[in-house]
């Protein structure tokens, strides 16, 4: 089973993916949590350079240093535990690339997709959760974020920035309406975390 999570930035997808793990280990599941990009030394390093605000990056430069982060975590860690039968739960995945690159920076969505098919290598989950937040709410909730830090070079974009975001992840919401399942985020994390796992249930039994 092979679940991701999307939103701006604070929107809550860290928060969620952290009760959904609790909840299915609480039910017997083996479950891996990945951030993208991340999670292997490589991608880690892709990601260090990706969020630094050392160095200005052109739009396909960074579609292409996302997708490289992203198959090299498949090859190595996403394909390898959905074929031992763990549960995968992923921090961001393909349709980040879609909002952020595609409709975010404005490269041409064909070539994106071009791109997420070669990067994925058809490895897509079942079911993605888009913590659905408007841009002022989530700018408030990384007030109070864990870390604290700084904002990162893509969390600089700016308002204009964001709001194509979302609206690129409402329009993947609309073309995938089965696997893109849009969560209106403002809302206790409790009553979000219900709302997610009853989507789970249905795929427990199966
Ligand atoms: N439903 C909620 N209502 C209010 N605050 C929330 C809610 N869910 C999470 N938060 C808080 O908002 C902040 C951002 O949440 P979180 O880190 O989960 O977001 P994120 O989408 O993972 O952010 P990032 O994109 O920066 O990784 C945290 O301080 C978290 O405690
Ligand atoms: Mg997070």
């Amino acid at each position: 089973m092979f679940i991701s999570f999307e939103g701006i930035d604070g929107s809550g997808k860290s928060t969620q993916l952290g009760m959904l793990r609790a909840w299915l280990e609480e039910r017997g599941r083996t479950v891996l949590t990945v951030r993208e990009p991340g999670a292997t030394h490589l991608s880690e390093s892709i990601r260090e350079i990706l969020l630094s605000n050392k160095q200005t990056i052109t739009p396909t430069a960074e579609l292409l240093l996302f997708s490289a982060a992203r198959t090299h975590l498949v090859e190595t860690v996403i394909r390898p535990a959905l074929e031992r039968g763990d549960v995968v739960l992923c921090d961001r995945y393909v349709d980040s690339t879609t909002a952020y690159q595609g409709h975010g920076r404005q490269l041409d969505l064909e070539q994106v997709a071009l791109c997420n098919r070669l990067a994925t290598q058809g490895v897509l989950p079942s079911l993605t959760f888009f913590i659905d937040v408007p841009y002022d709410e989530a700018q408030l909730r990384m007030q109070f974020h864990p870390t604290g830090t700084e904002p990162d070079r893509m969390e600089r974009s700016g308002r204009d920035f964001f709001e194509r975001v979302r609206a690129g992840y409402l329009s993947i919401a609309a073309s995938e309406p089965q696997r893109f399942v849009v969560i209106p985020g403002v809302q206790d994390r409790t009553a979000i975390h219900e709302q997610i796992c009853a989507q789970i249930v249905p795929m427990l039994r199966g």
